[in-house]
């Protein structure tokens, strides 16, 4: 019994510690891409070397509702598939907890055993296996999937917003207190059921309000005169 109270509350304090890392800094350096992420750079360490676009996590087989995020990762514009850009994600268990399994490097613990990457293929698709994470055991937070952004010719790592669930009570009260930052576009998703299977799609801009983003769209006048431009 004593080493279940123990277990709780370290898993209490590593979903704590997980989530509060997850916000951008705001008074931080003004050269990194993304502002800061406390957490994100985690996403190195145990990285495999060979990354595909379609990753089944360590919750795919355990208890929970299955689910499938699967979407496309666009360049700034919003229209151009951007390839090879990883993708990590972690997320809570069944549970709502960021639950470590035996033998994880001790850093990464925090983020617990649901954690993996995709890399983006020739066509900016990705697909990520899992279960659908709970929210934290009493608590307000909505549940959801952190994801943490590389390219491969941006220094950095950086956040997107979380994949949320709009079918998710927690989710408008949370908004109301905390609106979305839409970094990369808006994480809440629509989740699909296919038999026993729930299906969310879920795209990303890459550089869209993400702070320091050092491309830009190109504005390039095709035709026309601005409004209050004299014609020459
Ligand atoms: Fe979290």
């Amino acid at each position: 019994m004593k080493i279940l109270v123990i277990c709780k509350v370290v898993f209490i304090c590593l979903f704590f510690i997980s989530c509060n890392g997850q916000t951008s800094s705001k008074t931080g350096s003004n050269r990194i891409v993304g502002g800061g992420c406390d957490g994100c750079e985690l996403m190195y360490i145990g990285m495999p070397k060979e990354i595909h676009s379609v990753d089944t996590s360590a919750g795919w087989n355990e208890k929970g509702q299955r689910l499938i995020v699967t979407g496309t990762v666009f360049q700034l514009d919003g229209k151009t598939p951007a390839k090879d850009v990883i993708i990590y994600y972690w997320q809570t268990d069944n549970d709502g907890y960021y639950s470590p399994k035996a033998g994880m490097d001790e850093r990464t613990k925090r983020h617990g055993h649901i954690r993996g990457w995709v890399k983006t293929d020739a066509n900016g698709k990705y697909t990520i296996k899992t279960i659908r994470p709970a929210p934290y055991p009493n608590d307000v937070l909505p549940a959801h999937i952190h994801l943490s952004i590389k390219e491969p010719d941006i220094e950095n790592e950086y956040y997107t917003d979380e994949i949320n669930f709009d079918e998710d009570k927690l989710l408008i009260p949370h908004f109301k207190k905390y609106p979305q930052e839409n970094r990369g576009g808006s994480g809440v998703v629509r989740v699909l059921l296919n038999d026993n299977l729930q299906i969310a799609e879920h795209n990303i801009i890459l550089g869209l309000n993400i702070p320091n983003y050092p491309k830009k769209i190109n504005n390039e006048k095709i035709s026309g005169l601005d409004i209050g431009e004299e014609q020459l």
